[in-house]
């Protein structure tokens, strides 16, 4: 849990310092008054990532050249010091209790945040892109490892269409950039098929419990060139499935110059009650199974990680019936958490009131 955390011409926060408390804070304020910037922050110290995918230099204050994010966060009896300098331009610099770090996967863990967005309200819904990028973060949370997979995996992809559209048609050099990719796509597939089952083991519990009768809810890690996947299946398998898939799409791939197989490719499919969610769950349904999923991430990386992450729900409250929003609430487990609201009286659960505005916060 977070300590303090300070702010420096972070978006509207010229300079800031806040300290939350342990338990539920809610922060109120009118439209623009800076409560998702500062959550922003919160998680960003956690994950370097905005959740708004926004770029780094979206985050420096207007004017200014560079923003630092700084926080103190407990884990048990001991304490740890996150630091980032964000600069507009040139790389960031992140440093934990004073020494420098260079990969992301080096910080991922120290903190961890579960948030709760209105966006994600669509998650079910939505394209299989915001699924896939779930699972992923998921992944990260429990492995943090999986970072590097998943961003030697995005590399690996670029470099092949690059190769593809270049216009060569040598298969030797091809059948380079597809081992890579296929080693690469092994470790990504196997640890979301691994973070799939662990999501599944809470997933009809928290269902039930925002929508306050029992379900029969289920996940399954999907793909389409590879078919479902078995949880067990090791990376070196799914490389081997690659591979193949690669072969067999060999001339529509240099057609298009994309790569047609892969983990960009995969999908999650959900269903309550044995019916698929995506397109035949009602409205209510899908976002009851959005919100279970973000409590079956928090028990997950609970039980497998032996930490209590943070919760963050960015004005999730004002999307939701009354009766939804208190099963939420009552589903909530007891770790930090923080609250954004334009209307206090929505939110049902006492906690610290904080008043957000103009970079303030009092
Ligand atoms: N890089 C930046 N530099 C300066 N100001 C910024 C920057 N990025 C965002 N802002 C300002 O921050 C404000 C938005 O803050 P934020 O999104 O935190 O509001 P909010 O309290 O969450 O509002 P809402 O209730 O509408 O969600 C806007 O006025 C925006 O102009
Ligand atoms: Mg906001």
């Amino acid at each position: 849990m977070f300590s303090w955390i300070s702010l420096s011409n972070f978006r509207s926060y010229q300079d800031l310092r806040w300290n939350p408390d342990p338990g539920v804070n809610i922060l109120v304020g009118d439209n623009g008054a800076g409560k998702t910037n500062l959550l922003e922050a919160l998680t960003y110290l956690a994950t370097l990532r905005s959740f708004r995918s926004a770029p780094d230099e979206a985050l420096v204050t207007e004017t200014q050249p560079s923003a630092v994010v700084r926080g103190e966060v407990l884990r048990g009896e001991s304490s740890a010091l996150i630091e980032v300098e964000i600069n507009r331009k040139g790389r960031r610099r992140v440093r934990l209790d004073q020494k420098s770090l260079n990969r992301r996967a080096e910080l991922l863990g120290v903190v961890r945040v579960v948030t709760f967005l209105p966006e994600d309200l669509d998650l079910i819904k939505g394209s299989p892109g915001g699924r896939r990028e779930m699972i992923d973060e998921v992944a990260v949370q429990l492995w943090p490892a999986a970072d590097l997979d998943q961003s030697e995996y995005e590399r690996s992809l670029r470099q092949r269409n690059s190769f593809l559209r270049a216009g060569s048609r040598d298969e030797t050099t091809l059948q380079v950039w597809d081992s890579r990719l296929a080693l690469a796509a092994g470790r990504v597939m196997a640890r979301r098929a691994r973070a799939v089952q662990e999501l599944a083991t809470s997933l009809s519990a928290t269902y039930a419990q925002v929508a306050g009768h029992p379900s029969q809810v289920s996940i399954q890690y999907e793909s389409e060139w590879g078919g479902t996947a078995d949880p067990t299946t090791p990376p070196a398998e799914w490389a081997t499935a690659l591979l193949e898939a690669l072969v067999r799409r060999r001339r529509p791939d240099w057609e298009l110059g994309v790569t047609g197989a892969g983990p960009h490719r995969d999908d999650l499919r959900f269903t309550i009650d044995g019916h698929p969610s995506r397109f035949q769950a009602s409205q209510g349904e899908q976002r009851t199974l959005a919100l279970s999923v973000r409590l079956a991430t928090h028990s997950a990386v609970n039980r497998l990680t032996a930490s209590n992450p943070v919760l963050i729900l960015d004005d999730v409250f004002s999307e939701l019936d009354p009766q939804r929003a208190s099963h939420l609430t009552a589903a909530l487990p007891s770790s930090q958490t923080m609250i954004s609201t334009t209307h206090p009286e929505e939110i049902p659960v006492p906690g610290k009131t904080w008043h957000v505005e103009a970079g303030m916060i009092r």
